[in-house]
């Protein structure tokens, strides 16, 4: 006989555990303080700027359409230490895409 055989999860209150009301009040809490934390979540990162470059860009969905000014050597490099993630669009609000987008 194994030690966790005789530990709390095994004690007889706990076997067959079902969900019951109080757990879903426990599950229906969470779920709103996490869907409160993200839409609260204001950005703050600088917005990818409106503009036809941008936009332009922004429609080829491909970092490499960014990263062509954005690299190290580009024209408007990223600061050094900048994060590898590759979503822009996560912290960088997206333009509003009206140039060839379709
Ligand atoms: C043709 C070159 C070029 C491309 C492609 C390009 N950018 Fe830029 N970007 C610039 C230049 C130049 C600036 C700085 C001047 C300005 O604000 O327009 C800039 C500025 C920015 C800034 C900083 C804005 C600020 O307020 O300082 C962000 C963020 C940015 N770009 C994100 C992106 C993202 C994301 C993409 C891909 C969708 C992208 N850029 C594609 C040239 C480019
Ligand atoms: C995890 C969040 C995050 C992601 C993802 C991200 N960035 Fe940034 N970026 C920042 C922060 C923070 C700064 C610092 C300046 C600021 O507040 O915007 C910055 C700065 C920049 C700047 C310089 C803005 C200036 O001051 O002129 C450029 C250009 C830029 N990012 C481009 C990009 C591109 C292109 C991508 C996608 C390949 C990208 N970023 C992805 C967080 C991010």
């Amino acid at each position: 006989m194994s030690a966790s055989e005789n530990g709390p999860e095994n004690s007889p209150e706990n076997r067959g555990w079902k969900p019951g009301k109080r757990d879903a009040f426990f599950l229906a809490f969470v779920a709103a303080v996490v869907i409160f934390l993200t839409m609260s979540g204001e950005r703050t990162t600088k917005p990818t700027p409106n503009d036809a470059t941008h936009q332009q860009a922004a429609a080829l969905k491909t970092i490499a359409a960014c990263m062509a000014c954005h690299s190290a050597d580009g024209i408007h490099p990223q600061p050094k230490r900048h994060t590898k993630t590759q979503q822009c669009f996560q912290c960088h609000i997206e333009p509003e895409i009206s140039v060839g987008a379709k």
